[in-house]
């Protein structure tokens, strides 16, 4: 289960203001429970785990063994941005972290990323991976148009109906898309593809719950009803107007009351490389939701021990407008005892019979320790143990915290309209149809 802890904030802000803040959260929970905000068309990701359908986990689940019954090695996950986040992570947390290494028959297939990027020299590379490979795909876009996707799904699309026919291709592709618009829906339908519906009220960001994230974690081995049964937890305990019982309206209030004492960047820190994509995912989410309208706190991430050897520096003595949080796994999956050497040479003997985690807990709490001493504040969300139950709990509350905290933040937090921009510049800079006037405009400032 996740829990909040401020007690790293405790030197920073008064209890007075941070009561207040809680107030102005628990408002803002009543916008988001009441759907009266801007943005109020896009909530539909507040109940997908107590409105989970048999037919979405069985329906991934059949995809997945209809692929191990022809001997499916590598799946091949096409999206970007919420279209590939959340998988991302989540299997990256939950894998071993040499699984492509120590690899045996009858493992789950790797999966696989493309269409996040638009790197020849990625997808070449990725084609040379596939070229002896048992392969299939699953190409994710809610709008069915985006670019980066689409130019990686036309290349694997090639590739697997050249190598198995068309027929077979088409058993061997899965779609996961907005129901009726698009023209991946539209492709899809022609070609016979199986299916998933992205729902119309569930923004890119807040779609891992739903066959975006769940139909690739479940291709990858783990257990999405557990997933599931984690967020319907998290579910529960994010609509409580209670705030001691509420962890994602003491997150939003604390990193609010924090933005307004002038700290503009929040990193999110884990101690577990395992959750470095939990970073990517965040960063995301709370980033593409609260920067506009010229406000926001800017989202980094980091990975402890690692980065204190690269951005320790900065975060201890650079510019004081950070606040961390940290996400902490209480229970290690593993056990390391660090063993006592006879000759000692090493001078590690002080740590024998200690275990490894024991020296990454201590690591954490000085860390802790040293980064409010130098003026960084230090917020805490805990879970029990690298898992499918925790990840699903862990999703759940940072989205229910994002909600919360934009409307705090006094922005929409569903809409990404500075998104486009990029995108119409690259479209005039490639000649799409229909923006040659764009074209002509972009060419005259180059
Ligand atoms: O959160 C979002 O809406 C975006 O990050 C999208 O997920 C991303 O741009 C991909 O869009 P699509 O799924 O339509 O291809």
């Amino acid at each position: 289960m996740v829990k909040f802890n401020a007690a790293g904030c405790s030197q920073f802000v008064s209890d007075t203001r941070y009561k207040e803040y809680l107030s102005k959260a628990v408002r803002a929970l009543d916008v988001v429970e009441k759907e009266s905000g801007e943005g109020n068309d896009f909530l539909g990701w507040k109940h997908i785990p107590s409105q989970m359908t048999e037919d979405i986990l069985s329906g991934c689940e059949a995809v997945r063994d209809s692929w191990k019954a022809k001997g499916v090695d590598i799946v091949v996950v096409i999206g970007i941005g919420g279209s590939y986040l959340g998988a991302k992570c989540a299997i990256e947390a939950l894998s071993h972290s040499f699984a492509s290494e120590i690899r045996k028959d009858g493992d789950a297939p790797r999966v696989v990323f493309a269409g996040h990027n638009l790197s020849e020299e990625y997808i070449c590379e990725l084609m040379d991976f596939v070229q002896n490979g048992n392969v299939a795909c699953v190409v994710i876009s809610k709008s069915g148009t985006t670019t980066e996707p689409a130019v990686a799904f036309r290349i694997m699309k090639q590739f697997i109906e050249k190598k198995y026919g068309k027929k077979e291709a088409a058993e061997r592709i899965v779609a996961v898309t907005d129901k009726a618009r698009g023209a991946l829906k539209s492709l899809s339908t022609q070609e016979g593809y199986r299916t998933f519906v992205i729902e119309d009220n569930v923004g890119g960001r807040y779609s891992v719950l739903t066959p975006v994230g769940l139909l690739p974690i479940c291709l990858a081995g783990f257990d999405i009803r557990a997933m599931i049964a984690g967020a319907l937890e998290a579910e529960k305990q994010c609509e409580s107007t209670s705030v001691e019982e509420n962890p994602a309206l003491q997150y939003a209030a604390m990193r609010n009351l924090l933005y307004d004492e002038g700290k503009k960047t929040e990193i999110l820190v884990s101690f577990t490389p395992k959750l470095q994509y939990l970073g990517e995912w965040w960063k995301q989410l709370y980033g593409e939701s609260e920067g506009k309208d010229l406000k926001g706190i800017f989202p980094a991430s980091v990975v402890f021990t690692t980065d204190l050897h690269s951005m320790g520096q900065y975060i201890q003595q650079g510019e004081r407008t950070l606040m961390e949080t940290v996400v902490t796994v209480k229970n290690s999956n593993r056990s390391m005892i660090i063993e006592s050497d006879a000759q000692n040479l090493d001078g590690l003997n002080f740590l024998a019979g200690k275990h490894v985690e024991h020296c990454n807990a201590m690591a954490q709490l000085g860390t802790k320790l040293a980064h409010i001493d130098g003026g960084v504040p230090q917020l805490e969300v805990s879970i029990e143990r690298l898992c499918e139950k925790e990840l699903g709990g862990i999703f759940y509350f940072f989205e229910k915290a994002c909600g919360i905290s934009g409307y705090m933040l006094g922005v929409n937090p569903f809409n990404q309209p500075g998104v486009e921009a990029y995108k119409k510049n690259m479209f005039a800079l490639l000649d799409k149809p229909g923006y040659e006037e764009q074209s002509k405009e972009i060419r005259k400032r180059l």
